[in-house]
């Protein structure tokens, strides 16, 4: 006996639940569902109206994962999470772990469409139309991987809620008029028209583009080749390679400024040592890799190093400070100076596990002003956390955490966007730019600097609450 389990291509989510839960009331195995046709060899019987008697009590953990899992694009996803879900049934080993090949495979998929997702929302480019109501209204066209629309759609609908938008992928369409989000048929690729968003895209890209800094591997890595041809600002790119040499030999005619003291290039130092950037890193090794030839921003030229996070790959917790400084640039570790002192004191009092954390920085070179032989730490101003949000994305994107911590203004500026006071906004969750929760709270370098004693206590005190608020908000199950 078969049984036919056809699926919608939206509400995906729901049906699967509802039909594999049918099933397995039931108890028919995996091998007996055609999910969504399967065209097997024996004629399939739908699925049974009503539940039946056996009754199975899902973990959240398995609910998690199929969430993200039923949005790729593999025709199987359906019959492996319902292989999963049988196996935890039948009590038949540990389905959902990483050491279970069917676990790694779908841990896998969850990856891919949660990076999918990441992708969307960084790659997506609006054009206005024109609208005859007072809500400005814009489109684009995009090209997922995966079947990412529906989940990653909410993200746009908060981000701009007060416009009018529609997003048309090969696969489905989705359409946010008057506050409501809805989803159509996919359509042909609508023709959209240039408009002075785009050509501002452009000319910013212009601007910014130094030719003597010219690595189209890094390029690439920031912005994969796949999305360069939706892209205005990358359709500048060979005129401006075209001009570039020229380019090059004005800027050193007009004489370049002298390095800084204490500089020594991570350019020269890392050119040559390196592996070239790759494509989109697939990994967080490779992004690491990557971000070691960093060369976003001036920061580069006087620092001695990238500073990477460091912890637990897999950590649901993240903590992120400003910039690493001037004993975690020699380290090349983050948190090992006075600051990072503090930060470990009171990650133990309120008993933050340190080896499941990952421990990182909204910008990954140190900026200072040499005074002497020091080097006094100078906060990175808007750009530079904003070049650098692309590395925080992928640690982000590669780690997941469940909370992420922001210590002081530049990581919850680098987190959410908002640079407004941290005096209303500490001890309380905000939702970032990658859409999850960041608690945000105190720098410790803030904190030691505090003249009073009594101020100094008390905010060193409520470091402790945050980080005991955040450890146990990211092991609620
Ligand atoms: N301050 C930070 O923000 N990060 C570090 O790594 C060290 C000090």
């Amino acid at each position: 006996m078969s049984y036919a389990a056809p699926l919608p291509p939206r509400g995906t989510f729901a049906a699967w639940r509802d039909a594999a839960r049918t099933a397995i009331s039931h108890r028919i195995p995996p091998d007996q569902v055609e999910w969504n046709g399967g065209g097997g060899l024996f004629a399939a019987e739908a699925l049974p109206d009503t539940p039946g008697p056996h009754q199975i009590r899902v973990p959240e953990e398995f609910v998690k994962l199929a969430e993200q899992v039923i949005w790729h694009a593999a025709a199987e996803r359906f019959a492996l999470l319902y292989q999963a879900l049988w196996r935890l049934d039948q009590r038949d080993g540990t389905p959902l772990s990483q050491t279970d090949p069917l676990g790694r495979r779908l841990h896998l998929m969850a990856k891919g469409v949660s990076r999918d997702i990441h992708k969307m929302h960084a790659f997506v480019r609006f054009r206005e139309l024109p609208s005859d109501t007072p809500r400005r209204s814009f489109a684009a066209w995009f090209e997922p991987e995966h079947n990412t629309l529906e989940p990653g759609s909410s993200f746009f609908a908060k981000r701009f809620a007060d416009m009018d938008w529609l997003i048309a992928t090969p696969r489905l369409t989705a359409q946010f008029r008057d506050g409501v989000l809805d989803f159509g048929p996919a359509g042909a690729r609508p023709d959209l028209p240039d408009d002075a968003s785009e050509s501002l895209w452009a000319t910013y890209f212009a601007n910014i583009f130094n030719p003597a800094r010219i690595k189209l591997d890094a390029m690439r890595s920031e912005m994969p080749l796949k999305y360069w041809k939706n892209l205005p600002e990358t359709r500048l790119i060979p005129e401006m390679l075209k001009d570039a040499e020229a380019r090059v030999q004005r800027m050193r005619e007009a004489g370049a400024s002298a390095a800084r003291p204490g500089s020594a290039p991570v350019s020269t130092r890392y050119r040559n040592a390196m592996p070239q950037a790759v494509a989109l890193p697939d990994s967080l090794d490779q992004a690491r890799a990557a971000a070691m030839q960093c060369r976003r921003c001036g920061l580069c030229e006087a620092a001695t190093q990238t500073v990477w996070g460091t912890g637990a790959p897999d950590a649901a917790l993240m903590i992120v400070g400003e910039q690493p400084g001037d004993q975690e640039d020699l380290a090349g570790r983050p948190f090992v100076g006075p600051a990072g002192q503090a930060l470990h004191q009171a990650m133990a009092q309120a008993g933050a596990d340190a080896g499941r954390v990952w421990l990182t920085n909204a910008v990954k070179h140190f900026k200072f002003t040499p005074r002497g032989k020091q080097r006094l730490h100078q906060s990175p101003d808007r750009a530079e956390i904003e070049h650098c949000r692309w590395w925080l994305g992928l640690e982000i994107g590669f780690i997941q955490p469940r909370l992420t911590v922001a210590l002081g203004a530049s990581a919850a500026f680098a987190l959410t966007g908002d640079a407004s006071p941290l005096t209303a906004r500490r001890g309380k969750v905000q939702t970032g730019l990658h859409n999850g929760p960041v608690l945000v709270s105190w720098h410790p370098a803030h904190i030691l600097r505090l003249p009073d004693a009594t101020a100094q206590a008390r905010a060193r005190q409520e470091l402790v609450d945050d980080l005991r608020l955040a450890s146990a908000m990211a092991s609620a199950t």
